[in-house]
């Protein structure tokens, strides 16, 4: 038997969270006061109000707003801090999460500052609850390759406190392949490579992370089934692909979950995960998603298993460690009679 209690019981790892978009409309109010911040909304009520969008650029341009009230160690330290708890208490055992760089240096708050803070919150989830994470910078398509490249510097210099690369903001007109040196650079450092693709943006978008930036797991990804070769491919090669629908459906690339392609991504041997992607402004986080299409698209238990299996197995961990939460998850499926 399935329920929802159950699927929030159910072990986990969350592999495409962007840390600015957990950011809270209450947290958001505490900390543009803190920091004596204007903000475009007179109250919490009208923020979120504002969180419908008709496509990614109406939501990148809110989202980008709100990191604004970011500015202390304080502040990512807390906005960290509160998503680990959150997380924690969905049952993800592990999570990678992702933060824009460029959203912060740009206003002058220096990288060392915004990876310390995050990483100091990260310490502290391991320590109390066990729950392991790792970070992944992300590069903004928006800005200069310049800028990129700059970032990739300063991500050498924490190389020990970062685990990859990735690649986000608008899509469409800024294909992948614009981005070979940077990813080069990252990679050579010994960066896993990530990059949101075929989100918005067509699948030759896809085509390229993989063969020009030589990505490690993909973002999104639901343009891929649009292109056969590309399916039969990404199957072959076993690519993980960060699924986020509730995220999809907000941003209006699905017209409801009932028509979302998570189904027919597992039906194609797909290795789909579930995610977030920003929490905050697409209305839950990762059990909202495992619930949201469990009920539209009538999931099995086999399903589900499948879904967090694949998202310890395309985790960046050590092997013996995806075993150790595989069992887990093995446990929890035998226990319930999913197995
Ligand atoms: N930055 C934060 N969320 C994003 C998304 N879904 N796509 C592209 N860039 C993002
Ligand atoms: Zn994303």
């Amino acid at each position: 038997m399935i329920t929802a209690d159950l699927i929030e019981q159910m072990p986990k790892a969350e592999l495409h969270v962007h840390i600015e978009g957990t950011l809270e409309p209450e947290l958001c109010f505490d900390l543009a006061k803190r920091n004596n911040i204007e903000i475009d909304y007179s109250s919490v009520e009208e923020l979120r109000a504002a969180y419908q969008f008709e496509n990614l650029q109406e939501f990148l341009d809110i989202y980008y707003q709100g990191c604004n009230v970011l500015i202390e160690e304080q502040d990512f330290y807390d906005l960290t801090w509160a998503y680990l708890e959150k997380a924690h208490q969905q049952n993800v055992r592990h999570t990678e999460i992702f933060f824009d760089p460029q959203s912060h240096t740009t206003r002058g708050i220096p990288f060392e500052r915004v990876v310390d803070s995050i990483i100091h919150a990260m310490a502290d989830a391991e320590t109390k609850f066990g729950l392991t994470s790792g970070l992944i910078f992300c590069i903004l398509r928006h800005m200069s390759i310049e800028s990129a490249l700059e970032t990739v510097d300063e991500a050498i210099n924490y190389r020990d406190h970062l685990i990859g690369i990735g690649l986000d903001s608008s899509e469409k007109g800024y294909p992948p392949r614009l981005y070979k040196e940077v990813f080069d650079r990252a990679r050579e450092a010994g960066f896993k490579a990530v990059a949101h693709a075929g989100e918005e943006g067509p699948p030759d978008y896809v085509w390229e992370a993989l063969d020009i930036l030589k990505i490690d797991r993909l973002d999104h990804g639901n343009r891929c089934l649009e292109d056969d070769v590309l399916v039969a491919r990404l199957a072959q090669e076993k690519m993980a692909l960060t699924v986020c629908p509730l995220s999809n459906l907000s941003l209006g690339l699905v017209k409801d979950i009932a028509a979302h392609p998570l189904r027919e991504m597992l039906f194609k041997d797909l290795k789909a995960t579930l995610n977030s992607d920003d929490p905050a402004y697409f209305g839950g986080h990762v059990n909202a998603n495992y619930i949201a299409v469990w009920e539209a698209l009538n999931l099995n238990e086999n399903h589900l298993y499948q879904l967090a299996r694949n998202s310890f197995e395309a985790a960046f961990l050590e092997d013996q460690q995806k075993a150790a939460y595989i069992a887990e998850l093995d446990t929890f499926a035998q226990e319930n009679g999913w197995k």
